[in-house]
């Protein structure tokens, strides 16, 4: 989704915002654009790659500037569209915003804003806050307090940047509900959406809180808190590695980070394993109280992240023998549910700001919830930050838009919540718990094992890419992992898939099956294989093609129009640890096959920030 980079320094900062937008591509954009400050606000605009900004920015330089990607939500994408978005005029800017988040009260303020005679050129709702803020700075002549009284006229969510052709040696940041954060430099300071923008130019970081407004100048910083205090917020070191932001030899971000899974699920693991035990202070210092007090779980995420739920209710039910529910957070949050004050609620987000994840999570905790914990991949994102425990996931920055070591670490990470709440709860025998970290000891080999698979599954993928529909089966705990086959196929290969817990197959998707339908089946040797197996004659007897992931000890052949690709191992309970990955292999070579953007899938945006 959209991105936001700002610099004022006492050197040019247009290559520092053109790596820091290029670092944001990641996210998913339409379109780009930076405005500095010279002896005019000089603004740069395109639609398509930033390697088409650069290229109309060359030449451009300045001490201070604002940049973004847009991912368009109010208006086409339009380089009138794309931000900065200036005020008074376009011909004369005097003032120039960029903006994440949406503004719901902005037909009234453009109504409001075009009766005192602004024109807009736009159809997006951030060009009434250039408006908003140009407003108030003529009558102020003070761009902190210029910012200050536009946002306490908006509704809606935002992270902004401001700039002013009177104030060259200053920026005003703000936010309310979308992630900004504060880059501090040596003589020189930064603002950005996201951590990777700014890394090439620091690694000290601030992440601003909900309210808070900021002024920069190149010398430091001061914030100001929802009260309009002063206030100080921590300072952090970011540990994103530059590395984890870079292709190295791989094609894709996709490729290189399913091939990163053995290293993330061991970094994952790595407290635990010294440990030697499942300590329930990994989840946080209020973890044992909190876990002591709870009698059920209820899962929230979207997207993969709510597939993790959805396998881990296996586990948490299996394992902790604690009542689950796992729903989609969009869902939960419109729905008259009843509220259980001693139910944990789970987040599960990867970036840890998808907003119906975040708004799920408000709106359990206004029902009255007070415990929960979030599983996240990025240290102090928003959704930790407003829950009571955390457990982050060490995958790594993820960039694909399709998730896969995060997917796999979030696994881990809800296996170890369901063992911790079972020994908490007593159920948990010291052979049984040094079983499990056997278990997970070996989890990272087993992986390696299964990427070792590649080349029999490019191989398999030849017989996707003419295809325009697919078919997952899966029963059990692996039904989830049909599901997130079947939308890590879709989202990237654009070839239509559906899953079905395989035992449904007899109730509808079968009168779909014929030759031209593969049929994809998710088949390791556990309790329900026999019934897959009797499933898959259902299939078999119309014609249909299967491609059975089996697993060692699932003693299957091949045979007329049954392909079977068998893992070398058979790892018990974390099994669908090892089944994703086969899965995700598939649709990275059904998608080479189609020639789509893999790592940046049409329409899709890793990070959804809006509803
Ligand atoms: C988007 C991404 C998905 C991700 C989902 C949830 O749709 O494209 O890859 O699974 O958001 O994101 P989260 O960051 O909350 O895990």
């Amino acid at each position: 989704m959209c991105g936001i980079v700002g610099a004022i320094a006492q050197r040019n900062i247009v290559p520092i915002l053109i790596e820091g937008l290029s670092r944001l591509e990641y996210r998913g954009y339409d379109s780009a654009g930076i405005a500095v400050l010279n002896q005019q606000i000089e603004r740069v605009r395109a639609v398509g790659r930033v390697a088409e900004l650069e290229r109309k920015a060359q030449g451009l330089s300045s001490f201070i500037g604002i940049g973004h990607t847009r991912w368009a939500t109010h208006g086409g994408v339009t380089e009138q569209n794309a931000h900065p978005h200036v005020s008074p005029t376009q011909d004369n800017p005097q003032i120039a915003v960029v903006h994440n988040g949406i503004i719901e009260n902005h037909d009234e303020q453009r109504d409001r804003l075009t009766a005192l005679g602004y024109a807009f050129h736009s159809q997006t709702d951030t060009e009434v806050i250039a408006h908003l803020v140009h407003y108030y700075y003529q009558q102020t002549r003070d761009l902190l307090q210029a910012v200050k009284l536009t946002i306490s006229e908006l509704t809606g969510a935002y992270a902004i940047s401001v700039i002013a052709l009177e104030n060259p040696t200053q920026m005003v940041v703000a936010r309310l509900g979308c992630p900004l954060l504060i880059g501090l430099g040596d003589g020189e300071n930064f603002v950005a959406s996201d951590v990777s923008a700014v890394l090439s130019a620091t690694r000290r970081v601030i992440y601003l809180e909900d309210g808070d407004v900021a002024s920069l100048t190149s010398a430091g910083v001061v914030i100001y808190d929802k009260t309009l205090q002063v206030v100080e917020r921590k300072e952090h070191l970011s540990d994103v590695s530059l590395a984890s932001l870079e292709l190295g030899p791989y094609n894709h971000f996709m490729q290189k980070e399913i091939h990163e899974q053995p290293r993330a699920i061991s970094d994952t693991i790595e407290a635990l394993i010294d440990d030697g035990a499942f300590r329930t202070e990994l989840f946080g210092v209020e973890a044992a109280d909190i876990f002591s007090q709870i009698d059920s779980v209820l899962i929230l995420a979207a997207g993969t992240s709510y597939y993790a739920g959805l396998t881990a209710k296996y586990w948490l039910e299996s394992i902790a023998r604690i009542p689950t529910s796992v729903e989609i957070a969009s869902e939960y949050r419109y729905r008259e549910s009843v509220p259980n004050p001693k139910q944990l609620i789970v987040t599960i987000s990867q970036s840890g700001e998808t907003l119906d994840t975040m708004e799920a999570l408000k709106h359990a905790q206004k029902l009255g919830h007070t415990h929960s914990l979030a599983i996240c991949n990025v240290q102090e994102s928003a959704i930790p930050r407003a829950s009571s425990l955390v457990f982050y996931t060490r995958a790594g920055a993820e960039i694909g838009v399709a998730s896969t070591k995060a997917f796999t670490t979030q696994l881990i990470a809800l296996f170890v919540l369901a063992v911790t709440l079972a020994k908490e709860r007593g159920l948990l025998s010291p052979a049984q718990e040094l079983a499990y970290l056997s278990d997970l000891r070996q989890v990272t080999g087993s992986v390696q094992i299964a990427l070792n698979l590649e080349p029999q599954i490019r191989e398999w993928a030849k017989q996707f890419g003419d295809k325009e529909h697919a078919l997952f089966l899966g029963r059990g705990v692996h039904f989830p992992i049909a599901m997130e086959g079947a939308l890590k196929l879709k989202e990237i290969s654009y070839i239509h898939a559906e899953a079905y817990p395989a035992g449904e197959l007899k109730h509808g998707p079968l009168a779909l099956v014929d030759s031209n339908m593969p049929v994809v089946v998710i088949a390791p040797n556990d309790v329900l294989l026999e019934k897959v197996k009797s499933n898959m004659q259902e299939v078999k007897a119309r014609g249909g093609q299967l491609f059975v992931f089996a697993d060692a000890d699932s003693h299957f052949n091949a045979s007329e129009g049954v392909h079977v690709i068998r893992t070398p191992r058979h790892v018990g309970v974390l099994s669908p640890i090892l089944h994703v990955i086969p899965v995700q292999l598939l649709a990275y070579h059904a998608a080479l096959l189609k020639g789509t953007d893999v790592d940046k899938p049409r329409n899709l945006a890793k990070s959804v920030t809006v509803e």
